[in-house]
């Protein structure tokens, strides 16, 4: 491995859930530096802003903020990679329906940047069912999120989500 290896961990991570944190972690045993990149898309329905987002991954990961970077990236993720100097994004496959969308974005990345390369880690198998969607969706509707995100994102669930009933 080459010194001072970085990989990006791109992302919506609206919010960032047990299995983001696992890829980062894994990611992190391979890799000398992650940056853990929020897209920023205002054509995107978020529950949190961009800002919320990255507080609470930079919070989440405090003890590793050395080789846990959280930047914001707009645009082409080839093009954010290119400027980073970074060559190699990484994301989780969680099932084979994860498979043709993941392979699609690999091929077209490289297209756009061919010193990309993606690696592709399975998650554990007690966080494959889980999504940031689904975390949403269930926490909207007061299900109990709290072992599928860390204990802040948890936390800011519970205030989004009481606020709107209080509106
Ligand atoms: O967590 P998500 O929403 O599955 O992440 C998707 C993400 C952010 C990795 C993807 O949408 C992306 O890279 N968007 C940036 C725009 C881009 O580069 N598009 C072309 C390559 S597919």
């Amino acid at each position: 491995m080459a010194e001072n290896s970085v990989a990006i961990i791109p992302g919506s991570f609206d919010p960032l859930t047990n299995g983001h944190v696992d890829v980062i972690q894994r990611a992190l045993r391979i890799f000398d530096t992650v940056i853990v990149s929020v897209l920023s898309n205002s054509s995107k329905d978020c529950l949190f802003s961009v800002e919320e987002r990255l507080r609470l991954i930079r919070d989440s990961f405090r003890e590793e903020q050395s080789r846990v970077q959280v930047k914001t990236f707009t645009g082409l993720l080839a093009d954010f990679a290119r400027r980073e100097g970074a060559r190699v994004i990484v994301r989780g496959l969680r099932a084979v329906s994860d498979y043709d969308y993941e392979v699609q974005m690999a091929l077209m990345n490289r297209s756009l940047n061919d010193e990309l390369e993606t690696v592709f880690l399975v998650t554990r198998k007690r966080n494959s069912f889980i999504s940031s969607s689904l975390v949403k969706q269930v926490a909207a509707l007061g299900g109990d999120v709290s072992s599928m995100v860390p204990p802040l994102v948890g936390q800011a669930l519970q205030s989004r989500f009481d606020k709107e009933k209080k509106k």
